[in-house]
């Protein structure tokens, strides 16, 4: 038997452990993994790689809801190639877009739209909203759906859900993991009067304070309870959440996001203004050491961007009208390539948080691991490569990065996405080869 292509000569980043060794591929699926594997149509040499699981952003907002993007920022197929390019093979898409992912019509359509519009893979997030509530086990079931996101705290966008009566509704409606934005609606609405037009970017994480987040995920995680629904805490930014979600592990999972692993108050918002301001906020290095450690000890369960397009123009009002929200999906992997160099984590963990653990946490079918059978999904990867990151290499249209000027060690040489080549040594693929995404339902 002949594969469709072989890698040789890299470490392969298995899940027991590193190996070098080949691995065969065929039909778009791992094949064999082992040496001497015999004949293949394509041999990719890897000399100096490591090879990943293929890479998975769980969090995105592509700004595209199947009718095309916002000209000038972001649509499907931009951000996709923001993502190949980044050593992304797979992202769940938030539903904050035009139309809202908010029903079945919606969804269906956009889920017919990423075949042709993406270069990595695609699952999509359901919107719940107070009026969608009795559909929501019905969304959850659809094809392509990787979670129900709830947004319990308001931001880009007026997806919300912010009341107990209602969040207890939304979380009786169907019973696959429920994912959250919880910061608390009704203390940010509370604070915001005590801050006026002009205030300091910093005051973004004086008015959605450290109580805001941790009210709300206690709000979540006690509904949860009540329901005995598993729900997913989206970017949880504070110390005292991560404390106390330590006793949830059984029903509640993490996401951190990056930037809330490598970007402090207040020097970042001195530093960048407007381009510091998202939500949940940027904080004090004593937020960023608690990610760690939670990182170290396991109570992370996945990573992602949270990668938000905005104009440079909506972005650079004075706060708090600039948008909330910064790219991400890009520089995920090289960020936290250059985590690994730092030695904050291993290459293992790595791969458990950007891989493994989005697949296990949502449901990816044949995703998140290097075995033989599932999607040939991979990250190959150069840990001493050190680059610049640059607004030029940003392909969102929007053009910029918080990252800008930053140089890292570690850097993805090439993405590959069931079998198909869709990043080699910074050259994109010119065909859009992704596809739905399967999940268990
Ligand atoms: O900063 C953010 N931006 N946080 C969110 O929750 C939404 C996002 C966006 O869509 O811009
Ligand atoms: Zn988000």
């Amino acid at each position: 038997m002949t594969y469709d292509l072989l890698i040789t000569n890299g470490v392969l980043v298995l899940p027991w452990g590193e190996v070098a060794a080949d691995l065969a591929i065929t039909d778009g699926r791992i094949a064999a993994i082992g040496i001497n594997l015999g004949p293949a149509a394509d041999i990719l040499d890897a000399k100096n790689l490591h090879i990943l699981p293929g890479i998975i952003d769980p969090h995105v907002h592509l700004r595209d809801g199947g009718q095309g993007g916002i000209p000038g920022v972001e649509d499907m197929l931009t951000g996709t190639r923001a993502a190949i390019l980044g050593g992304v093979t797979s992202v769940f898409d938030m539903p904050n877009t035009t139309p809202p992912g908010v029903d079945a019509a919606s969804l269906a359509a956009k889920h017919a739209y990423i075949t042709g519009h993406a270069f990595c893979d695609v699952g999509l997030y359901a919107g719940a909203t107070k009026e969608n509530a009795g559909d929501l086990g019905r969304l959850e079931a659809m094809p392509g759906i990787c979670a129900i996101k709830v947004f319990a705290g308001s931001s880009t966008g007026n997806l919300l859900v912010e009341d107990d009566a209602s969040i207890a509704r939304v979380m009786r409606a169907g019973r696959r993991r429920i994912a959250f934005h919880a910061e608390d609606e009704y203390r940010l609405l509370a604070r915001k009067p005590r801050f006026k037009s002009g205030d300091g970017y910093a005051n973004h994480a004086v008015w959605r304070d450290v109580e805001c987040a941790f009210l709300g995920t206690r709000r979540i995680a006690a509904l949860a309870h009540q329901a005995a629904r598993p729900a997913h805490i989206l970017h949880v930014s504070t110390a005292e959440e991560l404390d106390y979600l330590r006793d949830h592990r059984a029903l509640i999972s993490v996401e951190i996001l990056l930037n809330h692993l490598v970007q402090s108050a207040p020097e970042v918002y001195d530093r960048l203004g407007p381009y510091a301001v998202m939500n949940p906020p940027l904080r004090e290095a004593r937020h960023l050491a608690a990610a760690w450690a939670a990182v170290a000890d396991g109570r992370v369960d996945t990573i992602g961007s949270d990668h938000a397009p905005h104009s440079r123009a909506a972005k650079e009002k004075p706060w708090p009208d600039c948008a909330a929200g910064l790219t991400g999906v890009q520089t995920l992997l090289p960020m936290m390539l250059d985590q690994v160099a730092k030695h904050r984590l291993s290459l293992a963990r790595l791969a458990d948080l950007m891989s493994a653990g989005p697949a296990r946490i949502y449901g990816a079918v044949n995703k998140g691991r290097i075995c033989a059978g599932f999607d040939a999904d991979l990250t190959l990867v150069d840990l001493r490569a050190t680059r610049r990151i640059e607004n030029s290499w940003i392909a969102s249209p929007c053009g910029w990065t918080p990252f800008d000027g930053l140089t890292v060690t570690g850097w993805p040489i090439a993405t590959i996405i069931r079998g198909h080549m869709a990043m080699r040594d910074g050259e994109a693929a010119t065909t859009p080869m992704g596809r739905p995404i399967i999940f268990r339902s």
